[in-house]
């Protein structure tokens, strides 16, 4: 069982302070934007579950929320790309205005297939509102509306996001050691 002792995060990427101010900037700005539409909030399992949490609770209009939880074949940062809904939505979209809430992307590959899938649904739009932005590691061109951070390429975990389930608990955002990950970088 890996320590949450500190050994394990090499930097804080994201503190809680940081996390706290951005995500009620956010959620001041969504307010705005989606008033008087009723959007309809897709969290992205399981990333997305404490970012979801703070940001609706930092929001003054009425939404509804769902989730949706994908597979990738392979796993991993090393995924060969193909995507599976393994729990589709609850709700019907079509003439809804649609937020689509990811705690990282990285490739795009998943929130670009997501992204497609959902709007064969004909939702009436569809914005995507990821917390963290890997941006330098893209591959799929995926149009981010509304952006926590824009990170550098090392792996993080906490705030939802894990490695091997582990660490989604962190308050904040940290860099987790190559020494747990095994990963060479570079
Ligand atoms: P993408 O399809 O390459 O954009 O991968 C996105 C998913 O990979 C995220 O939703 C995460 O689950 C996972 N992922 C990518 N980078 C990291 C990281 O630094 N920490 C934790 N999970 C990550
Ligand atoms: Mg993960």
């Amino acid at each position: 069982m890996p320590s949450y002792s500190g050994e394990d995060i090499v930097e804080v990427l994201v503190s809680q302070e940081d996390i706290r101010r951005r995500v009620a900037e956010m959620g001041k700005e969504l307010s705005d934007f989606y008033k008087d539409t009723f959007p309809l909030f897709i969290g992205v399992l399981k990333g997305c579950t404490l970012f979801m949490a703070d940001l609706v609770r930092s929001m003054d209009i009425p939404l509804e929320m769902d989730y949706m939880a994908v597979a990738s074949y392979g796993g991993g940062r090393r995924g060969s790309g193909a995507v599976r809904i393994s729990k589709d939505l609850d709700s019907v979209i079509e003439g809804r205005d649609v937020v689509l809430v990811e705690g990282l992307v990285d490739t795009g590959m998943t929130i670009g297939y997501l992204l497609r899938n959902l709007e064969v649904r004909q939702p009436r739009s569809i914005r995507l509102c990821a917390f963290l932005d890997k941006r330098v590691r893209r591959i799929v061109n995926v149009p981010v509306a509304f952006r926590g951070f824009e990170i550098p390429d090392r792996f993080v975990v906490g705030y939802g996001l894990d490695f091997r389930q582990i660490y989604r608990n962190l308050p904040y955002i940290g860099v987790l050691s190559d020494r747990v990950t095994g990963l060479k970088r570079g």
